[in-house]
């Protein structure tokens, strides 16, 4: 049974089936109909609620595309639509301040993006505009516009008298933590054919992975749901990592950061700015707010996808992931890990526990790019992640070049690497290195890109690499490198 608040009613689910989406169940089960299905795809956010938890005694808001988050995701969570925004016949303020500055045309879309606006407001004081861009970047409006839905954002923050969800705070945790105190148990939803299990615990995990060899492993859901909601598969048994604290940490200690296979994306990007912030950049363009605050970089990895943005960078990191069973234990690099196309190492009894990925050294230099048609909410045509060791003589003495997008699995460019490794990190060695790409790769053309453009970005990132750590090195005074205002390229003066 799942146990979560409705807006501030306990709720409880025993029998359902456990590929119904939150959305069907606020549409089809509850008749809430102020949550909209726009795209069942996660890319729209007209369907976006805000998610509630209990994080060290505070409440946390953040936001999910119901269409894609299966409804056992909902338990120990208070869970708030649109429909719970308005009190008696009074908007709140964040609705009030849509209609005050004409934030909405079609409608459709407007309660994802309020939805969007209310749980910023919840976790921040006053207005920023970055903070809001980010925040709205899974919602897509094509008539209103932009401007006047920032305009309302300003307005959200105006005083105002403190809304319900303030005034009901206390009872709110109160109500939120009963159910937290029930967190050893292990959580089972099912309508008879398909089963769902979500354990508290890794060790409860381990076993369930043993006994259903077959189950599908679920974290965020944003890659798996798609099965359901795309592809109209039913899916018989799921057992689901989120709730477990082992798959939750993140760590820091002198040699890597650790991070559990099922925490979210977002609430990882702190930690990872502080030793790679190009990485950290990099995931503040991963989908957009709602999915990186609910997917996770188990399911990154795990869901195997040759345009993921994360498992080329955790190539050139040289990280290593933990498998674990429940009688097994072992660290694999990631490069063995991808065997073929959506195809890995990982054993029916095993999950992904940990992601290991290593400081950074004195002498290494990491940057990560990625090439999508749209800033924001848009999958990878290339993502090129490298990490190049330099010594003091200007040698690369180690390069490790992870790419997405460019073959049937996540792959590092060894032969290019080969061409840089031992050679001074000059434009010339750059230039060299650049015709070995087409030898590492042979994309495919789609949709997002053609081989030839994907072959030639590849090989302009590495320039551009090249360019900003040569840049990099000349603010720190080595005087190594400098710019020929004429052909406008870095070359060395060796
Ligand atoms: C709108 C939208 C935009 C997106 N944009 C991007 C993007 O920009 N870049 C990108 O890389 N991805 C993107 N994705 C894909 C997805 O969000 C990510 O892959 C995310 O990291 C998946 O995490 P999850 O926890 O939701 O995975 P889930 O859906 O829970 O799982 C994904 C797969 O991994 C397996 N799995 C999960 N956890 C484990 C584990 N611990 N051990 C072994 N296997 C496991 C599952 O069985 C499943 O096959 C996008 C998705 C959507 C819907
Ligand atoms: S309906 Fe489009 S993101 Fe959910
Ligand atoms: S108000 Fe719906 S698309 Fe803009």
């Amino acid at each position: 049974m799942i146990r979560f608040l409705l807006n501030n009613q306990p709720q409880e689910i025993e029998h359902c089936d456990p590929n119904m989406t939150v959305l069907e169940y606020l549409r089809d089960e509850l008749n809430d109909t102020a949550t909209k299905e726009g795209c069942a795809s996660g890319d729209c956010g007209a369907c976006t609620v805000a998610f509630v938890e209990l994080v060290n005694g505070e409440l946390k808001y953040r936001t999910a595309n119901s269409c894609i988050t299966f409804v056992g995701n909902l338990h120990g969570k208070q869970l708030i639509t649109a429909a719970h925004l308005k009190e008696d016949q009074q908007l709140h303020p964040v609705q009030q301040a849509m209609v005050d500055q004409h934030g909405s045309q079609c409608g459709f879309c407007t309660p994802g993006i309020v939805m969007s606006l209310f749980a910023l407001e919840k976790r921040s004081d006053s207005y920023n505009r970055a903070d809001t861009l980010e925040a709205l970047s899974g919602n897509l409006c094509r008539c209103t516009g932009y401007r006047p839905i920032m305009d309302a954002a300003v307005q959200m923050y105006e005083p105002s008298a403190d809304d319900q969800f303030v005034r009901n705070q206390e009872h709110t945790k109160k109500q939120l933590s009963k159910i937290a105190n029930d967190s050893a148990e292990l959580i089972e939803l099912s309508n008879g054919n398909n089963h769902y299990y979500a354990p508290a615990t890794l060790q409860q995990a381990l076993e369930l992975v043993r006994d259903h060899p077959k189950a599908r492993l679920v974290c965020g859901g944003t890659d798996l749901a798609l099965e359901v909601t795309q592809q109209l598969k039913e899916i018989p048994l799921m057992i689901d990592l989120s709730r477990t604290a082992e798959l939750n940490s993140i760590t820091v200690d002198e040699q890597q950061i650790v991070i559990g296979a099922a925490r979210s994306i977002d609430s990882s990007v702190e930690t990872i700015k502080q030793h790679y912030p190009e990485f950290a950049e990099m995931l503040g363009r991963f989908a957009a707010k709602q999915v990186r605050q609910q997917g996770s970089f188990g399911g990154n990895v795990g869901n195997a996808s040759p345009i993921g943005d994360i498992p080329p960078v955790l190539l050139a990191l040289n990280a290593t992931l933990t498998l674990k069973s429940a009688s097994d234990c072992r660290d694999v690099p990631t490069d063995e890990f991808f065997t073929g196309y959506r195809q890995t190492v990982l054993q029916p009894n095993e999950l992904i526990a940990h992601i290991n990925i290593p400081l950074p050294t004195a002498n290494s230099h990491c940057k990560v790019y990625k090439i999508s048609k749209r800033q924001d909410d848009d999958i990878s045509a290339v993502l090129a992640a490298f990490n190049f060791t330099i010594d003091d003589n200007n040698i690369v003495t180690d390069a490790r070049l992870g790419f997405g997008g460019m073959a049937a699995t996540p792959k590092r460019a060894t032969a290019t690497e080969q061409a840089l490794i031992g050679q001074p990190f000059t434009q010339a060695s750059i230039d060299s290195a650049q015709t070995k790409i087409a030898d590492d790769f042979q994309p495919l053309s789609d949709m997002r890109a053609t081989s030839d453009y994907r072959l030639e970005v590849s090989r302009n990132l590495l320039q551009k690499a090249f360019v900003e750590i040569a840049l990099a090195a000349k603010g720190d005074n080595s005087n190594t490198f400098f710019v020929d205002a004429t052909q406008t390229r870095i070359c060395s003066h060796a």
